[in-house]
């Protein structure tokens, strides 16, 4: 095995804390689905997917290193929400723990010398940067659409959305 029992561990309970986000972000998405509020829906659906790949691709990293694999319990999400910024809020305040936990798995790589784990983990420093500031930044359009406005946030997400693909596209 290429990665220490500690390493492993940690990247263990990695992969619960992916898998825990992804079902939180899609107990959201079907919070938005239910009010009608498509372009949130979607948002939140997508964001549960890329939390699905993140759990995946530690799974496969410990699988390629031939460490084992053990997927710890997940806590049940919350599926009740009283306003869209708190449901934004909360995404922001479970992205810490998750980047939090990740420069734990930073730390113990460099600890060992482990430069294969550090190097893997490059790409989740990155994405996690990301992943905050698109969450703050969604926060502060909630904040400035106000509640009995979020239809506004709806076009945001939308022409955001477009954007994306035409660049993809090109
Ligand atoms: Fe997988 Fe949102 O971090």
């Amino acid at each position: 095995m290429l990665i220490s029992k500690k390493i492993n561990d940690a990247i263990n309970e990695q992969i619960g804390i992916e898998f825990g986000a992804s079902l939180q972000y899609l107990a959201m998405a079907a919070h938005f689905a239910a009010e009608g509020l498509t372009e949130l829906a979607a948002h939140f659906y997508r964001q549960a997917e890329e939390e699905r790949d993140h759990a995946m691709r530690f799974v496969q990293y410990v699988v390629d290193v031939g460490g084992r694999v053990e997927i710890p319990a997940i806590t049940a999400p919350k599926c009740s929400f009283k306003s869209v910024e708190e449901v934004v809020k909360l995404s922001l305040d479970g992205e810490k723990p998750v980047t939090g936990h990740i420069n734990v798995l930073v730390e113990l790589a460099i600890k060992s010398s482990d430069h294969i784990t550090q190097n893997f983990l490059s790409w989740f420093i990155r994405e996690q940067l990301e992943e905050v500031s698109r969450m703050e930044s969604l926060l502060k359009t909630v904040q400035r659409a106000g509640e009995t406005n979020l239809l506004y946030v709806e076009e945001h997400l939308a022409r955001q959305r477009n954007h994306k693909a035409a660049a993809a596209a090109e």
